[in-house]
């Protein structure tokens, strides 16, 4: 087999010395990157493409993968693949594979992280403290309620639904989860009690956590509607993709007290427009929002080693398809 035989092509992110991937391909394959930040930009490079590695900064369309000629597998650096046409990709008989597992425990670590800064009050008080409004006292969270024994509800028991469910139970908490795709028994392993519409669970949950896909069925699926019927004083954590949030719907709901807190690691549009309205109220000292709105830049996925993990695995999936061996963790 001759060297550099294989076109492999990272499309975005990773733009270094591409020592993971090289390690694990090169004597198959030359590895490029393109460090590209619309799906326009890779026109005219990748089209001859043995491989595409596709990380989170762009979409690729049908059109770009109706022009790849010889591509063998297109890998999403990552869980969600709602950035990759899939139907696209089936219908020219490319395969779609995710990297499902190197970051399940960092994301639960977040959407943990996230309930217990906004239900202990560590980012309110903090944010209220420095900004010296208020007295030095626990009285700039009040009320707070006991976490034991309050429901931690799951929408999408998956992965990251299911450490994040171990997670809770370890507070204390009890732990509900609506997952209409999750067969019979899971509940019983995890020692969680499944809802079967999801306003049943957001109108027991104290706390409710997003792990679920975004799907044409999850898009918008937190709406104004759903958030009136959580119970007043709940929390609601997104670490799952920020579609599936109306997330206009939150600052009038933090205003009114509905929702006491709102943690958000993914927001519908990353980076997020400087008029969008969460992220003027959140922004504005003199909006509830300020003190009681987390968002941070998509980040929940991130260690060193899961980012590791992610390129080793990725370049294993390539050299799998490269070599004609059978293929893990395909979705489309
Ligand atoms: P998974 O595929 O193991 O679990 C997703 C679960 O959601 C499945 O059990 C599925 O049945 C369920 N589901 C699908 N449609 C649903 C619906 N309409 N209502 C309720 N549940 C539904 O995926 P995993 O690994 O747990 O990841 C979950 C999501 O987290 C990913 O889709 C991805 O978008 C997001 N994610 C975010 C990261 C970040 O950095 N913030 C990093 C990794 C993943």
């Amino acid at each position: 087999m001759s060297a550099e035989r294989f076109k492999v092509v990272v499309t975005d992110f990773i733009t270094d010395a591409l020592e993971p991937e090289r390690r694990a391909l090169g004597d198959i394959a030359g590895v490029t990157a393109l460090g590209a930040c619309r799906d326009e930009e890779l026109a005219g490079r990748v089209e001859d493409a043995d491989a595409l590695l596709v990380y989170h900064n762009i979409g690729v369309s049908r059109a770009t993968i109706e022009r790849l000629r010889r591509c063998k597998v297109i890998v999403r650096c990552g869980v969600g693949f709602d950035n990759v046409d899939g139907a696209a990709a089936r219908r020219r008989g490319i395969p779609l594979c995710n990297i499902p597992d190197y970051g399940t425990e960092e994301v639960a670590d977040t959407a943990i992280a996230m309930t217990l800064a906004l239900a202990r009050g560590v980012s309110l008080m903090n944010s209220r403290l420095r900004a010296g409004n208020g007295p030095w006292s626990y009285q700039q969270t009040v009320p707070l309620a006991r976490l034991r024994g309050r429901v931690f509800g799951i929408v999408g028991l998956g992965r990251i639904g299911g450490a994040a469910a171990l997670r809770a139970k370890a507070l204390g908490m009890e732990v509900v989860f609506y997952d209409p795709y999750v067969p019979d028994g899971r509940d019983k392993s995890l020692g969680v009690r499944r809802v079967e519409k999801l306003e049943q669970l957001l109108a027991q949950s104290h706390v409710v956590s997003l792990h679920c896909p975004l799907t044409d069925e999850t898009r918008g699926m937190i709406n104004a509607a759903a958030i009136a019927g959580m119970p007043r004083g709940s929390y609601l954590v997104n670490t799952a993709r920020g579609a599936i949030v109306d997330t206009a719907a939150i600052p009038s709901a933090i205003a009114s007290g509905q929702l006491a807190g709102a943690g958000l690691d993914v927001l519908p549009t990353e980076p997020p427009a400087d008029n969008d309205p969460l992220i003027a109220a959140w922004r504005d000292p003199a909006h509830p929002a300020h003190h009681r709105v987390l968002i941070n830049p998509h980040s929940a996925f991130y260690c060193e080693e899961g980012l590791l993990e992610i390129r080793v695995k990725a370049s294993d999936a390539v050299r799998r398809a490269l070599l004609g061996q059978p293929l893990r963790n395909v979705v489309n």
